[in-house]
């Protein structure tokens, strides 16, 4: 195989109460990359469309590159590689952006080299990519992206994460106002200690969101997307967040909350029609401030990354 197009998705990571450490992957949007075979002996990064210029070209300094370079060093290849990237999504968005781009190289990279390396054995290069781009190596994005479905990161060092079941249609709303937030910027802005009450409220949600997970009870779920430790900061940051938070139910998702470090905000709905619903009254709520959004519907993308 000399050339592969890929997709990667994006992510909603945190899923409320899990701050790092739970996160799924949805089927849209997502960002694509074409990769060629070449003589050059190098990696190049010789197209990005969709981001207005404002990625570097230099390889190295390039999330999707940069993991692309790793991984062949990794394995000892000095393979020539060129490198389009398609970027479908927006910045600082709260959608995984970056770990998409990362996700569809890794992958990419992966198939052309004949596939040396699992999905998992892929994580750690995709989590330094994460690193180059807003400074910290936390996988709630890129596991998902890269594993699909619902996964849990229960311990960083050593890794082991573990992929969560889902209930069946269960289906998410996601409405990006189009205001932009740095995840670097919301993570200086979390508090680094955390009171005792805070804390063991916070991993009860944990624990039910997953004990919800497994036993299909989608109102568990919801009374268990609450975040009292690092909400409560960012939605300052997120226009209307609580009033959004009140529509959503009133529309019946059955939770709601940040998606990543925002200011997309996620609901997950018992089924489709639930999730159309609340994103047509969110944006409309938006958009009576003159706020302009944009809108996905989609149920848990189990597979994840795929080669195109
Ligand atoms: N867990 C991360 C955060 C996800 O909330 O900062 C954003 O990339």
């Amino acid at each position: 195989m000399n050339s592969v197009r890929v997709f990667a998705p994006a992510s909603v990571a945190n899923v409320s109460c899990g701050y790092d450490v739970l996160g799924f992957a949805v089927h849209e949007p997502g960002d694509e990359v074409v990769m060629n075979l070449t003589d050059s002996g190098k990696v190049s990064l010789d197209l990005v469309e969709g981001d207005d210029g404002r990625l570097p070209l230099d390889p190295k300094k390039n999330t999707v590159s940069a993991v692309v370079i790793n991984f062949l060093n990794h394995i000892g290849s000095d393979q020539g590689i060129s490198i389009k990237l398609y970027k479908k999504m927006p910045f600082g968005s709260g959608l995984g952006s970056s770990s998409a781009s990362a996700v569809a190289g890794l992958v990419g990279v992966n198939e052309l080299m004949g596939n040396p390396l699992s999905r998992l054995d892929l994580l750690p290069f995709a989590m330094e990519g994460e690193r180059l781009a807003c400074g910290n190596a936390h996988a709630d994005n890129v596991a998902p992206a890269l594993l699909g479905g619902m996964v849990l990161i229960r311990s960083y060092d050593p890794l082991d994460v573990i992929t969560l079941p889902v209930p069946e249609g269960l289906s998410c709303a996601l409405v990006y106002p189009h205001v932009e937030i740095p995840t670097m910027e919301a993570r200086q802005i979390i508090r680094a200690n955390i009171p005792m009450a805070s804390a063991i409220r916070q991993w009860g949600n944990v624990g039910g969101l997953i004990a919800g997970l497994y036993s299909d009870d989608l109102e568990l779920i919801g009374r268990s997307m609450e975040d009292v430790i690092v909400e409560p900061v960012r939605k300052m940051l997120i226009p209307h967040f609580d009033e959004m938070r009140d529509i959503a139910l009133e529309s019946k998702a059955i939770g709601f909350g940040i998606s990543g470090s925002g200011p997309t905000v996620f609901a997950l709905c018992g089924n489709e029609k639930i999730a159309k619903d609340v994103i047509l009254s969110l944006a409309e709520r938006l958009n009576a401030d003159g706020l302009d959004s944009t809108c996905y519907v989609s149920e848990i993308n189990t597979e994840g990354a795929r080669v195109m």
